[in-house]
């Protein structure tokens, strides 16, 4: 049994103020990390992901970032049971799945996905749809979990992304911001991480263009800004927009997209510009340093940059010791929370990504607010709808 101390939920209160963003009021500081489930059959949300969202705002969770959902684009997501926003079935599920956390008190947004290099043609039902990749690249590979028969169709060359075919993805993502504005969201959050579409343009190993969306960082930055640029400019003043980055790719674990606080400051700054009002520095464990000389996360950096909030994520509850990567097995539950929160209390980061912790248990923000001990870690919560 773990933390069954009583003062858990005094030492948690710095994390429990609210907080506004645009229209928006959250209740807390903590967000359901967006975590693929693979459960929306036909890529419809049922009643069951419905349900499996309204338990963690039951659970007090202050903002719900769904899993990657597909944009209207054939290209965007490769196997069958991701989610889709677009098309009146998935807006249906998906309506559902809005008015459910409402009705609970709780507040979500869509995590709006495209793969881009990544999307593997051959395990989806449109296995002729060309890849949309900037350079027509996957990138230079690394340390990687794929497994070679599927990296290797992945390293096939593609043509590189035609400028009316770079305007095509934008409107799509527009389409599917003012979809999900439309059915109730309460605001929307950009894959921008991880080596999918946005970050193939950001990461100079996926962007060898010398066009206007190539080059040097700022000219790497200029896809994601015309992508926030679209998305304000159909869901309005009022939703917050959320973008994702990472250093990491699943191309490469290892890769990096900003080797110092000044490029990354020229990579997010015309993203700021463009109207992001939250940027989530996606990395394993939270109280890693990302440059030397400083022990900021890099949700941290982005605010200090950018003045935006930022977010951070990376084992919040969990045992570091006991995984390499983010979704094998061996993870432990562990009380890292003071270390959180005195990171938080400098003024570090104004929001904190819970996943795992979460999928394990709904109640996890819950029981930290009461005070209850957490549940022991159970690997086999990864792959179930819980
Ligand atoms: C099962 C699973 C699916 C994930 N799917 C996504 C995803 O769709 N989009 C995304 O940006 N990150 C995804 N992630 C990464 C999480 O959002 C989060 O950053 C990561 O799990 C680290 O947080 P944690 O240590 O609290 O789990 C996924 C992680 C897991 C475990």
């Amino acid at each position: 049994m773990l933390n069954s101390n009583k003062a858990l939920s005094q030492r948690i209160h710095p994390l429990l103020a609210p907080l506004a963003i645009r229209g928006l009021a959250i209740a807390n500081r903590f967000v359901m990390a967006p975590m693929t489930r693979e459960m929306s059959r036909g890529r419809v949300p049922g009643q069951d992901v419905a349900a499996y969202y309204r338990r963690r705002a039951e659970g007090q969770v202050g903002l719900i970032i769904t899993e990657g959902v597909g944009v209207d684009d054939p290209a965007a997501v490769d196997v069958p049971n991701v989610p889709a926003m677009y098309g009146a079935a998935a807006l249906a599920g998906w309506k559902q799945v809005v008015d459910e956390v409402h009705a609970a008190g709780g507040k979500i947004m869509p995590q709006l996905w495209h793969q881009g290099a990544m999307r593997d043609a051959a395990i989806s039902p449109e296995p002729h749809v060309a890849p949309r990749r900037p350079s027509g690249v996957i990138g230079p590979i690394g340390k990687v979990s794929l497994e070679a028969e599927k990296l290797a169709r992945l390293e096939i060359k593609s043509a590189p992304l035609t400028d009316s075919e770079i305007s095509d993805i934008i409107d799509a993502y527009a389409r599917s911001a003012a979809n999900a504005a439309q059915i109730g969201f309460d605001g929307i959050a950009i894959h921008g991480a991880h080596g999918y579409l946005p970050d193939n343009f950001l990461w100079s190993g996926t962007n060898l263009r010398t066009d206007r969306w190539g080059g040097d960082p700022k000219a790497r930055a200029e896809f994601p800004a015309e992508l926030v640029r679209a998305i304000r400019r159909v869901i309005g003043d009022e939703l917050p927009i959320l973008f994702r980055f990472s250093q990491f790719k699943m191309q490469d674990y290892n890769a990096r997209l900003a080797d110092t606080p000044q490029e990354l400051e020229q990579i997010l700054t015309p993203i700021a510009d463009a109207g992001v009002d939250i940027f989530d520095g996606s990395q394993r464990y939270f109280d890693t340093p990302i440059f030397e000389g400083s022990p900021l996360n890099l949700g941290g950096w982005a605010k200090k940059l950018t003045g935006k909030l930022g977010m951070c994520v990376g084992g919040v509850g969990l045992d570091r010791g006991k995984r390499d990567h983010h979704i094998d097995s061996g993870s432990a539950a562990s009380d890292n929370l003071d270390r959180l929160v005195a990171r938080f209390e400098q003024g570090e980061f104004d929001l904190v990504g819970v996943g795992r912790s979460l999928l394990n248990d709904p109640d996890w923000v819950g029981k930290a607010i009461r005070g209850e001990p957490f549940l022991p870690f159970d690997n086999n919560n990864l792959s179930r709808l819980t």
